[in-house]
């Protein structure tokens, strides 16, 4: 048995292998390659001393996907793969409905055909928009997305449900990723962004690392308590540990299947805890021992104030639990960056 790991050679995929490794799980991963590097997965192979089976490709080509399903025995599926920059997708949003809908799409018909009907799908915090509640359960409603990229998420939450209501042996994890951050205390894998990076963390440390004269803060004039924007960042072992955990909830052990929860299961993964942006600077400080220079700079469109969860759920149900704080997420994202200055090509 092996589960079929999509997009397993990017950020959180990497992180998810090893611990899936350390879970004794077999898995091949498919991956084209569009926003990762191989040498991730051989970066992945020296921390878990094992080979592993990689397929490049589209998660759209049906052809291949028979190959990998004739080639071994996958019970499940952890669907990583995806476009994931939000002004990108504000810019090609029909190259995010293409990829991150169409081609979800065309690997779930090929799956549910070929009876692969386990899958636990990478959703984002970013369904629920300005969210109605905070923190957030996952009782809030969904929101307003404010761009392309977050409606490719609910969209495809949407498809697992309503496939789900019309095949009942469908079951379908919704993992709502808050905002992951940190890297493998070996500093061996971590977040490679290509080009400016979009996202605070490795804004940060590019900046620390030289890479960038100094971070624009955007805003100081939310309603929150230093003014800056408030997230709920989780470190990505912890997030990777989370859909060792999910794995579990559904019957799929490494080594065998145990009858458990069908239909569609929607768990908050964060810390539950808010850290505000200029919070997350002080603390990177603290860490590493770099100033952060930053300026204040308009708000960002489509940010809003507070995002942060109640994470009790999948407390409860998937006994599982974000344990790393800010300092170690703020440590180990400096460790890679310091030790691969310019990502996997250092
Ligand atoms: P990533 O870009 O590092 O990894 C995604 C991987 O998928 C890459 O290796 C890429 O090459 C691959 N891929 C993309 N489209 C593909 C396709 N059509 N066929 C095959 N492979 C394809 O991103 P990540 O940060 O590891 O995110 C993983 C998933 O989690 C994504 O679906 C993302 O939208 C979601 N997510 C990420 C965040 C975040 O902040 N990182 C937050 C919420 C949700
Ligand atoms: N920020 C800055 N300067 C920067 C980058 C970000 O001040 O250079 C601020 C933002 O305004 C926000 C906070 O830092 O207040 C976090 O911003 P990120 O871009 O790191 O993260 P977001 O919460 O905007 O979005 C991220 C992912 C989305 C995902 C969402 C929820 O980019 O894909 O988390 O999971 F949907």
């Amino acid at each position: 048995m092996a589960i079929l790991v999509t997009g397993g050679a990017g950020y959180i995929g990497t992180h998810t292998l090893v611990e899936l490794s350390d879970a004794g799980y077999e898995y091949v991963v498919l991956d084209n390659f569009c926003n990762s590097d191989k040498k991730a997965i051989e970066r992945v192979e020296g921390l878990t001393g094992k080979k592993i089976k990689i397929y490049e490709g589209d998660i759209a080509d049906g052809e291949l996907l028979d190959k990998i399903l004739n080639e071994n025995d996958i019970n499940a599926c952890i669907h990583f793969a995806g476009l994931k920059a939000v002004g990108e997708s504000v810019r090609e949003p029909l190259m995010y409905y293409k990829n991150n809908v169409i081609g979800s799409i065309k690997m779930l018909d090929k799956l549910m055909e070929r009876g692969v009907k386990k899958i636990i799908f990478s959703s984002s915090a970013t369904v629920y928009g300005d969210p109605e509640i905070i923190p957030i359960t996952e009782e809030c409603p969904k929101g307003e997305i404010t761009n392309p990229y977050g409606r490719t998420k609910s969209i495809f939450e949407d498809i697992l449900m309503d496939t789900a209501g019309a095949d009942s042996e469908l079951t379908a994890v919704l993992l709502r990723y808050f905002n992951p951050v940190g890297a493998h205390e070996s500093g061996k894998i971590g977040e490679d962004p290509s080009g400016i990076p979009n996202n605070l963390m490795p804004f940060i440390t590019q900046v620390a690392v030289g890479k960038r004269e100094k971070l624009s803060v955007f805003g100081d004039d939310y309603d929150t308590p230093d003014g800056t924007g408030i997230r709920d960042y989780i470190h990505v072992v912890d997030l990777a540990d989370g859909h060792v955990k999910a794995l579990k909830k559904i019957g799929v052990l490494p080594d065998k299947e145990v009858p458990a929860d069908k239909g569609i299961l929607i768990y908050n993964l964060g810390t539950g805890r808010g850290t505000s942006v200029l919070e997350l600077v002080k603390a990177f400080e603290a860490a590493s021992g770099v100033k952060i220079p930053y300026d204040i700079a308009p708000r960002r469109a489509g940010d809003v104030a507070k995002m942060y969860c109640d994470a009790s759920k999948a407390g409860k149900d998937l006994d599982w639990k974000a344990v790393r704080d800010i300092d170690k997420m703020c440590a180990d994202s400096w460790n890679w960056q310091k030790n691969n200055p310019e990502g996997y090509n250092s």
